[in-house]
């Protein structure tokens, strides 16, 4: 069983991202707000059957319907309003957060946990610190769609399929992640290699501003891209399939880094985070690569300390 956490837009639409990949036969989602997980499971339910997809969505208000899942994700929490940054939300949401390792530490004490709350870095450090599991199975999101957000703005200059770009995010989900198109490719052949000057700052900076741009137009933030995400990662951990997804996790000496969480490539299997790629960096890319770590040890400073503890 797979559970969803929240209900909102990311909550609904990964539960429905799940059923149609069809990755678990069962998957619950759980919200707060009395009658809105039950009706959003009622109407995927609905859109199951008219595909004939084996799948039963259950919606719930009581978190102890969370008992067996193998994989939880969390997506309670607040988001970004127009001109908000990730940052300003840490407060409230690391409260949330806590209150929900709290329960999965109850009920669901052996799963693997995502969480796609922001600000990313810093809530999944939060979650990571009060469920106190083992690394491999308290798993931030956000690589992925990072990463695949750079090899589609990438594909369109090249006029190759996005699938064919292996992209390279690493660090913070924020205004200082580090996209790194030198160190992407189309089948080893450096993304910088075929891009302009100008297409390459345009990949980075739009890369970089992608959620922010989503968020100005429509006035909400992203929910089909970190669905998308979701389900990837959620199929390669129940199906086992060792795939290389970018997410972020605890660094314990990676990249000579140690306890922050940050985006890098990883190996998702069935016992979540297996294994962590270690890309090699000159001393240019390291010194970019530290200062996104710096923007993540700012974020963790804006969460009030008992939430860290
Ligand atoms: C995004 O990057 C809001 O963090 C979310 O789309």
């Amino acid at each position: 069983m797979i559970t969803v956490i929240g209900s909102g837009r990311v909550g609904a639409t990964s539960a429905a991202f799940l059923m149609l990949g069809e990755v678990d036969n069962k998957i619950t989602l759980i919200d707060i707000v009395e009658g809105l997980p039950q009706g959003e499971a009622l109407d995927m339910n609905h859109a199951a059957a008219i595909l004939g997809k084996s799948v039963e969505v259950v919606g719930s208000n009581s978190y102890e319907d969370m008992k067996g899942s193998d994989i939880v994700i969390v997506t309670a929490g607040l988001a970004r309003k127009p001109g908000m940054t990730r940052e300003e939300l840490a407060g409230k949401n690391a409260e949330i957060v806590i209150g929900v390792a709290d329960q999965i530490k109850k009920y669901a004490p052996n799963s693997i946990v995502i969480i796609t709350t922001n600000p990313l870095d810093a809530m999944v450090t939060v979650l990571y610190n009060r469920l106190k599991f083992p690394r491999n199975r308290v798993i931030g999101f956000s690589g992925v769609l990072d990463s695949r957000r750079m090899a589609y703005y990438a594909s369109k200059y090249i006029g190759v399929s996005p699938a064919s770009v292996i992209p390279l995010v690493l660090g913070q989900h924020g205004e200082n992640m580090y996209p790194v198109p030198e160190l992407s490719s189309v089948y080893g052949k450096s993304l910088k290699a075929f891009l302009t000057e100008e297409q390459y700052n345009k990949v980075v900076n739009d890369t970089i501003q992608a959620g922010a741009q989503i968020t100005n137009l429509r006035k909400f933030s992203s929910n089909w891209g970190p669905a998308a995400g979701l389900l990837l990662m959620a199929d390669a951990i129940k199906k086992d399939r060792k795939a290389v997804i970018e997410a972020s996790v605890l660094l314990d000496g990676e990249y000579g880094v140690k306890g922050i969480f940050a985006e890098v490539p990883v190996v998702l299997g069935k016992d979540g985070a297996e294994k962590i790629i270690e890309v090699d960096l000159n001393e240019e890319q390291k010194a970019k690569f530290m200062k996104s770590i710096d923007a993540i040890r700012a974020n963790l400073k804006q969460v009030p300390p008992q939430y860290l503890q």
